[in-house]
């Protein structure tokens, strides 16, 4: 029997609800291939304030550092909003990401066959897309210094706000890196860079380190693109891209409105890797859901795809990743679906019914094995 510790980080809103339907699915797929799991849970986020009073409270940063791998659904909700930048539950997770050293973000975009009428672009466009998004996760103007609210000097009680946009070329050699190798993986070896390099020093010095990289990957066919095109081009022709690296902010942006590629901000997993110091963090890339939080109605597969991204990633287990999307497909085949995706003659599944349907999945594929 194979053991793995892993720290759980349930959150808030819907994180809970889908973190239950991805524990199950783990459960499950570990009594199919004999793996044992030891599931370390602890808050974060507004949970972690209500519980503690901090986003990140040590025992959970040390629960984290202690495990192989971190799984986390998402954090925020109303109820924390009126806090400041410090104390809010997104500066928990900003934290976690910071201490984990989880600089490069990666946020595969893929079309599901049965979901291309779930897309608002059309099926022709979509079909067949496969990009993945690089994202920097741990600078740009989410941590600059200096950043602030202060009352002009001089006034008359007016206020402004600062923040700071900035990359070292060590920041951004490092993820350009991860860009760059992962697209020598690929079959099309594409590499897309995104910035904004025609109004902003950061982006300056961005386009110029990734480009003097690009001179020694000339297997990959390099390009850089200004951001505001690259979000146009994302829904003109999204086949058009393979690797896409950008920074913190755009890659943020880019990659939810990239998940209507897919059908749903609820499809999209992501990994956050370091340089394997410190374990890697699974994290779908939507947030806590307010609208739909506590109505058992949030669609599961981001988080439970990026428990597959872990299997992958971290655990080394692709039999066990392939076995949950194999069964992922079968319920999406059998035409199951959470609100998010729902269409015209298909079966209306909430959060617990669409996890039921998976587990059975899995279990019947390992049947007819
Ligand atoms: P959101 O991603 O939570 O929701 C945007 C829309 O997508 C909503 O209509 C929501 O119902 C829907 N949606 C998101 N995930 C879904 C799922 N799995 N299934 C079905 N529908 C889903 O973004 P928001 O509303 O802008 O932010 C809400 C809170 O989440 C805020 O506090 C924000 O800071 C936080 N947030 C956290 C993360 C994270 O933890 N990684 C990411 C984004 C936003
Ligand atoms: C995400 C989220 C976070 C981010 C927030 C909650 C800090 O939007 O993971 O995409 O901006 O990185
Ligand atoms: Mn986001």
């Amino acid at each position: 029997v194979a053991r793995h510790r892993i720290a759980v980080l349930p959150g808030d809103g819907i994180g809970p609800e889908i973190m239950n339907v991805t524990l199950e699915v783990l459960r499950t797929a570990g009594r199919r291939f004999d793996v044992e799991w030891e599931f370390l849970e602890a808050p974060i986020g507004g949970a972690a304030i209500d519980a503690a009073g901090d986003p990140l409270p040590v025992e959970t940063l040390s629960l984290c550092r202690r495990a192989e791998a971190v799984l986390l659904a998402c954090v925020g909700g109303p109820k924390w909003d009126n806090l400041s930048s410090k104390q809010r539950p997104e500066a928990g997770l900003l934290r976690l990401r910071k201490e984990l050293e989880a600089f490069a973000n990666l946020r595969p975009v893929r079309t599901f066959s049965q979901l291309l009428d779930a897309s608002p672009l059309k099926s022709e466009l979509v079909a067949g897309v496969d990009l993945i998004i690089v994202r920097e996760l741990t600078g740009d103007v989410y941590f600059g210094e200096p950043r602030g609210i202060e009352f002009i000097p001089e006034g008359n009680g007016e206020r402004e706000a600062f923040n700071t946009m900035l990359y070292r070329e060590s920041e951004i050699d490092r993820v350009a890196k991860v860009a760059f190798e992962l697209a020598m993986t690929r079959p099309r070896r594409k590499l897309c860079s995104v910035d904004k390099a025609n109004v902003l020093e950061t982006s300056m010095l961005w386009r110029s380190r990734v480009s003097t990289m690009a001179a020694s990957y000339p297997d990959v066919e390099f390009s850089s693109m200004y951001v505001d095109n690259a979000a146009m081009q994302l829904v003109r022709y999204p086949k058009q891209f393979d690797v896409v690296l950008t920074g913190n902010m755009f890659g943020d942006i880019l990659s939810d409105e990239a998940s209507m590629i897919s059908g749903s901000l609820g499809m999209l997993p992501s990994a956050s890797l370091g340089d394997g110091t410190f374990p890697a963090i699974y994290e779908p890339i939507h947030g806590s859901a307010p609208d739909i939080a506590g109505q058992n109605k949030a669609n599961p597969m981001a988080c439970i795809l990026s428990a597959t991204l872990m299997l992958r990633y971290s655990l080394n287990r692709p039999d066990m990743a392939d076995a949950i999307e194999l069964a992922i497909t079968n319920v999406l085949d059998q035409g199951y679906r959470t609100a998010d995706i729902m269409s015209a003659g298909k079966r209306l599944c909430n959060c617990s019914e669409i996890g039921d349907k998976i587990l059975e999945a899995l279990q019947e594929s390992a049947v007819s094995r």
